[in-house]
């Protein structure tokens, strides 16, 4: 093994390190997916991106088998008449799937994952950085949500869905880096890192969490200026209470949390069946998990 090779493994080889199956829906050439693909790796784990060949943005549920590319990738990111799946000749953790989010998610989990990992399974699914926010009404749409629920429903793999306020397409190798870019990845980073930090099971069955990034701008430039709050996706008009937090059995809906003043991150614990927000012993152990992360709402 050549020197270079064994080096770029040896963050990998950290005690932290995991297997982490990635997925988005605006594209797997899209920016805010591969500055987190680098937080990842920075971070020590062992990360795989099977996303779509292009973007596929509100594609919600859908999964078809993924047909033959006639034309280019998005961003000219992949030549045209490539076959239905292909990755990065030199990164080759680097995948698209020509087909929706949840089918690039099962791919990745089944197949592109396990070629890496001497055939083993993702402990983690990760999907996102959405360009643009899922919150309540819009979450069932997200191709973003989609992929997340896929892996935990289907494939009981525990995943996290990540989307922020900040939009507008960036292709990966636009340069510099955006600003939004970096600081949704290092954000997204924390809370993955967080997660696992709290041991397996990482996540309770069924179980995915949606968490929405407010705007990167104003007093909101810097990961550091960012507070993660504890939230439920739908309004919680007749449900039964939630989890007591902040001094309330009602959690705040994730919208009052990313429309408060003071760059407020909403982390709703969502039940993968039906996308709407988990009953309340599921956010118990959500909450135990992430208590020291955790801030109340002014
Ligand atoms: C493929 O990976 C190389 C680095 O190994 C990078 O320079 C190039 O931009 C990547 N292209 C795409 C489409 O990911
Ligand atoms: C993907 O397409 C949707 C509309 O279908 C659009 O709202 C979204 O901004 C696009 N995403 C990117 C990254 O261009």
């Amino acid at each position: 093994m050549r020197l270079e090779t064994l080096l770029a493994l040896l963050p990998v080889l950290g005690a932290h390190g995991i297997r982490i199956i990635q997925s988005n829906d605006d594209g797997w050439a899209e920016q805010y997916v591969r500055s987190f693909h680098n937080a990842l790796i920075a971070s020590g784990h062992d990360v795989v991106l099977s996303a779509p060949a292009e973007n596929k943005s509100g594609s919600s549920s859908l999964d078809t088998e993924p047909g033959p590319r006639n034309t280019a990738c998005q961003y000219n990111s992949c030549p045209a008449n490539s076959g239905p799946i292909g990755r990065n000749a030199t990164s080759p953790r680097l995948n698209w799937v020509n087909s929706y989010p949840v089918t690039s998610m099962r791919y990745g989990i089944d197949t592109i994952g396990p070629q890496f990992w001497n055939g083993e399974a993702p402990e983690l699914a990760v999907a996102g950085p959405n360009v643009g926010s899922n919150l309540f009404l819009a979450v069932p749409f997200s191709g973003t949500v989609g992929a997340a629920t896929y892996a935990a429903k289907n494939a009981k793999i525990p995943s996290i869905a990540f989307s922020g306020a900040s939009d507008g397409t960036l292709a990966w190798n636009s340069s510099p880096e955006a600003q939004r870019s970096k600081v949704y990845a290092e954000l997204a980073a924390t809370l993955t890192n967080a997660v696992i930090k709290s041991g397996k099971p990482y996540l309770p069955e069924d179980v995915f969490l949606n968490v929405n990034f407010p705007k990167v701008e104003g007093q909101c430039t810097q990961a550091s200026q960012f507070k993660w709050v504890l939230s439920r996706i739908n309004v919680g008009l007749f449900s039964s209470p939630d989890t007591q937090q902040c001094g309330e059995t009602r959690l705040p809906t994730e919208t009052s949390v990313v429309d408060t003043d003071g760059c407020y991150i909403s982390i709703s614990v969502g039940d993968a069946n039906d996308k709407t927000t988990a009953p309340a012993e599921k956010q118990a152990v959500v909450l135990k998990k992430l208590q020291s992360l955790l801030t109340c709402l002014p």
